[in-house]
């Protein structure tokens, strides 16, 4: 096994969980192995925003680990991986990564990720933010993370709500090499209509 063939998915209680679970899906079609760690808040989102109980991440994931297990292969630089991917991402996960003190398995693993100047992506997801949530996102981006809140790509001429979704997993496992055949990319799948034309200015 091989550092490219790791991805550590962590999934916390922000509204979205179905980003992870997509996340988790398209490293299935990619051959790319899942080491998944998950929240209690985010079972709590999984069974309110999907009815699933967590039982179905242990179906989905790889390798699952609890998130007090401090002692799982994540939690040490020296287990290669790609990198990590947060899906959905909490303010409060956000700001513990920033903080650099990691109580849990789902941090921990954050900030190894960090340490070892691998690719952090976090899908923060709140709304609307206050300064110190702006702050904060500043203060990982200078760390070295990467903040991509799952924002909808209209030009993408999404169709239904599986779409949208798929494009920001898509987009998200682009930041580690991984292309997803879903992806939507412009000048490439999406040509019909091409650009709008340039518009003239009146004098
Ligand atoms: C249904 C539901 C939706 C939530 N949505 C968000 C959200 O979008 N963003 C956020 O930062 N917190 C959200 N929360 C609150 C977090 O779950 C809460 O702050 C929790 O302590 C986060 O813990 P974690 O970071 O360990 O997962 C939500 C909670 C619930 C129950």
């Amino acid at each position: 096994m091989t550092d490219a063939s790791r991805l550590v998915v962590g999934i916390s209680g922000a509204s979205g969980v179905i980003y992870a679970l997509r996340a988790l899906s398209a490293l299935r079609d990619l051959g790319v192995e899942s080491h998944v760690v998950a929240s209690k808040a985010a079972e709590m989102t999984l069974s309110y925003e999907t009815g699933l109980s967590p039982s179905v991440l242990r179906e989905r994931a790889d390798h699952l680990y609890k998130m007090p297990d401090v002692g799982a292969p994540i939690a040490s630089g020296s287990f290669r991986t790609l990198g990590m991917l947060i899906a959905p991402c909490s303010v409060r996960t956000m700001s513990e990564i920033a903080t650099g003190v990691t109580s849990s398995l789902l941090t921990r693993a954050a900030d190894v990720v960090l340490k070892e100047r691998r690719r952090l992506v976090l899908m923060v997801r709140e709304t609307p933010f206050h300064l110190g949530h702006l702050r904060t996102m500043t203060q990982l981006t200078e760390m070295g993370a990467i903040i991509m809140p799952p924002l909808p790509a209209f030009y993408a001429k999404p169709e239904t709500l599986d779409d949208m979704i798929d494009q920001s997993v898509g987009r998200a496992l682009d930041l580690f090499g991984l292309d997803w055949t879903p992806t939507r990319r412009w000048g490439e799948d999406i040509t019909e209509g091409a650009r709008p034309a340039a518009r003239t200015r009146k004098p």
